[in-house]
């Protein structure tokens, strides 16, 4: 049995965004201006940028919430796994794109949380012998099996944001897009989730869309970052190369992480000349030798 429904083409992007603009109809600027990026099938993505610059409309471009939900000007193209989201069902694109939006009380449908996990898999007609199986993989996945007869209404943010993840992630989706889903989380819970969805990642091969504040978090496991500016995508690549232009982020107001500055500034000294490090081992190192 495969993990997911729909498996991606061979040598097929999952995303391939095309000279994308967009302006809601109520915004007086683009939200996104010329927009180009694709997402191979697989891949582990996070996009940063300050408030307003338009991370949560890219995700909505992804997952087909544009222009299904949301409508504007619309210029260029997307496409999910070779589909045009213009062209294409929203229900179609969320058979193939999982989605934990950023405001998650909006997303929740039930009142109890073990019947907001059943509601999407009974929703996309998962067989009834599976759906026990999944309820209790995703529940002990997010670790949060003691919530499962609680009221939603009872649970804290960050409660109520793991019962959002793992609904998603019981739906096995080929991509899971999440827009700020540890912002009520603490830091060992935040790094479950990321522990999560890297599992997932390496094992199945889910593609991972996540739009993260915790930047140092971030880069320790996704591969390729988008940095998002007034509606510009800034930079997009592979983690070390954006964290490259650590000076330039920091010009448009983006805190990169504190190992990375320091990279910076012993690189600037001439007293290392390695790459950005992109977690403590790598920054451990970093120090030893620039120390020597
Ligand atoms: N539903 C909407 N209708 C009109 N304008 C919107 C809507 N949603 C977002 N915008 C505008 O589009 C721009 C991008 O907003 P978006 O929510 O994508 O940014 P963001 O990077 O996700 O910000 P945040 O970090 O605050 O979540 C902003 O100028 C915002 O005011
Ligand atoms: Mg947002």
């Amino acid at each position: 049995m495969p993990w997911c429904i729909f498996p991606a083409d061979k040598g097929q992007h999952m995303i391939r965004i095309s000279d994308f603009t967009f302006q809601y109809d109520s915004g007086r600027t683009p939200a996104l201006q010329n927009i180009n990026m694709t997402i191979a099938d697989g891949d582990f993505v996070g996009i940063i940028g300050n408030s307003g610059a338009g991370k949560s409309t890219l995700t909505y471009a992804m997952n087909g919430v544009i222009p299904g939900f949301y409508r504007g000007d619309y210029y260029g193209s997307v496409e999910v796994n070779g589909m045009d989201t213009v062209e294409t069902r929203p229900e179609i694109i969320a058979s193939h794109v999982g989605s934990v939006f950023q405001d998650i009380d909006a997303q929740m449908v039930a009142s109890v949380v073990e019947d907001e996990i059943l509601f999407g898999l009974e929703n996309f007609g998962i067989p009834h012998d599976e759906i026990e199986g999944r309820v209790t993989e995703a529940l002990a996945a997010c670790g949060i099996e003691d919530l499962r007869m609680r009221h939603i209404d009872t649970l804290s943010g960050g409660q109520r944001q793991k019962v959002a993840v793992a609904s998603i992630v019981a739906l096995r989706p080929r991509m899971i897009v999440l827009d700020e889903p540890t912002g009520e989380l603490d830091p060992q819970s935040s790094e479950q989730i990321f522990a999560l969805l890297s599992d997932i990642n390496r094992v199945y091969g889910t593609t991972i869309v996540i739009v993260e504040q915790k930047i140092a978090l971030l880069c320790a496991y996704a591969r390729k970052l988008a940095v998002l500016d007034h509606g510009h995508l800034a930079f997009f690549g592979p983690v070390r190369e954006v964290l490259a232009n650590g000076r330039a982020m920091e010009s448009l107001g983006i805190h990169v992480p504190r190992i990375v500055s320091l990279h910076q500034a012993l690189s600037e000294r001439g007293w290392y000349q390695g790459t950005a490090p992109v977690n403590m081992d790598e920054a451990e190192r970093m120090a030893r030798e620039a120390m020597q």
